[in-house]
């Protein structure tokens, strides 16, 4: 399985601003996380990729960042342009940031404006969408906010901004979100306090922060791995173990979800890798029964939904999913694409404006539209272990943006996918 690229996006950025040198051993070199390198690079900051999956990066400390001559361009990627946005609003130089199609259409705002209340001077474009402007030289200082939803994006851009910041930021969530960077700024020696209340999360961070370059190892990657525990649970009779993945609770909702359908899967050899939890995960073929989606689970397993959708297909009986409109704020509108290719393939769903009732049954073969998105992708090329002829998936260049290696290691699972645009 290919490293995480939550990690990866963070172990980049911390380790730029970081004193001294960080390596990274399992580096996800797809192409969102080389987005995030080129920018780093653009600004100054030396990285050396090894074939084996590590990187050196020397760090330049927080001040040692330059100005990009060219606009910053993060291609697909979410959280490099959000998490970006906060390393770089309290940064001396101006900058720009955008994106591919898909990336200029998503939501920004959600990061300028609690930037904007920390002190700093930045600018969407029209409906608070890409490019983003920054202007440099902006004193910033802690502030306390509340965020109307779990995000681990905007929380990590406001703790990124909260390094170079006087005073203490103060980062409040109605919900749980991945806690990679949290984990990571503790390990480069930054002080953070973390408190629990009820649902409610809250971490804070007194700045200015000096991080210390080190080592760092990054897990596989749950949310990949997640197409082959489906695909288990589909068609892997004799079982079928998925290695060294990263099992941080703030991730795992999937398997939460999976378990209450009736699936078969444990957790073994359950250890440490750096500041992560990692496992290999053992799944066998299932009968999977279709069940309501806790709301509450959500955010744990918000880039699963695609193959969820999938599973909830393949299952006996119905699935609903509620309280996840979040989902159309994604690479694609998740529950519309999702929608329109499990009813291209014969199954019966009906889009509510936060979910889907899902009904499982047979599958046919048929042409599905991903629209780009990496996920969706790969979440058809699963489903047709259970569709009675070849499913074509279009648009799937984007795969490589998260899983490069996908067709191999499909093939190396049993699964049948052929050629197409992706690599
Ligand atoms: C991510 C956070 C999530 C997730 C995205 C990666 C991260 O986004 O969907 O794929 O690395 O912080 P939100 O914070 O918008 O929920």
């Amino acid at each position: 399985m290919p490293g995480d690229k939550s990690i990866s996006h963070r172990a980049l950025m911390l380790g730029a601003v970081a004193e001294g040198t960080t390596t990274v051993h399992g580096f996800l070199a797809s192409e969102d996380c080389l987005a995030t390198q080129a920018a780093l690079e653009a600004m100054g900051v030396d990285i050396v990729r090894s074939p084996d999956g590590r990187v050196r990066i020397r760090g330049v400390g927080m001040q040692g960042l330059r100005r990009s001559t060219k606009t910053l361009d993060l291609g697909n990627s979410g959280t490099a342009i959000r998490l970006l946005m906060g390393l770089l609003a309290g940064q001396p130089f101006d900058s720009e940031l955008t994106g591919d199609a898909s990336l200029r259409q998503r939501p920004m705002e959600r990061v300028a404006a609690p930037l904007r209340e920390m002190g700093a001077r930045i600018e969407t474009a029209a409906g608070g969408k890409p490019p983003v402007k920054i202007q440099g030289g902006a004193r910033l200082h802690g502030i306390d906010y509340s965020l109307p939803m779990a995000s681990a994006q905007v929380k990590s851009a406001l703790l990124l901004a909260a390094l170079e910041s006087r005073g203490t930021t103060t980062v409040r969530s109605p919900g749980p979100s991945r806690d990679h960077t949290e984990r990571m700024l503790e390990t480069m020696g930054a002080k953070l306090e973390l408190s629990h209340h009820g649902h409610g999360h809250t971490v804070q961070l007194a700045g200015p922060v000096t991080l210390r370059g080190g080592d760092i190892r990054v897990p596989a990657d749950f949310s990949s791995a997640a197409f082959f525990l489906v695909a288990g649970c589909l068609g892997a009779p004799d079982g079928l173990t998925i290695e060294n993945v990263g099992v941080n609770p703030t991730r795992v909702g999937l398997l939460t979800i999976l378990r209450e359908m009736g699936a078969e899967i444990h957790l073994r050899a359950e250890r440490r890798l750096g500041a992560e939890p990692v496992a290999d995960l053992w799944v066998k073929q299932s009968e999977l029964k279709g069940i309501v989606v806790p709301p509450e689970l959500v955010p744990l397993a918000i880039d699963e939904f695609p193959i969820l959708f999938v599973a909830a297909a393949a299952a006996e009986g119905t699935t609903v999913v509620s309280g996840a409109e979040e989902l159309r704020r994604k690479e694609t509108d998740r529950i519309a694409v999702m929608a329109r290719g499990l009813t291209a393939v014969g199954v019966e769903v009906e889009e509510t404006p936060d979910g889907a009732r899902i009904v499982g049954g047979p599958l046919r073969g048929g042409t599905v539209d991903s629209c780009g998105d990496h996920r969706i992708a790969m979440s058809f090329a699963v489903a047709s272990l259970r569709a009675s002829a070849p499913i074509d998936i279009l648009s799937t260049a984007e795969v490589a943006t998260s899983f490069p290696n996908f067709l191999e290691v499909a093939a190396a699972a049993g699964l049948l996918v052929t050629g197409g645009d992706a690599s």
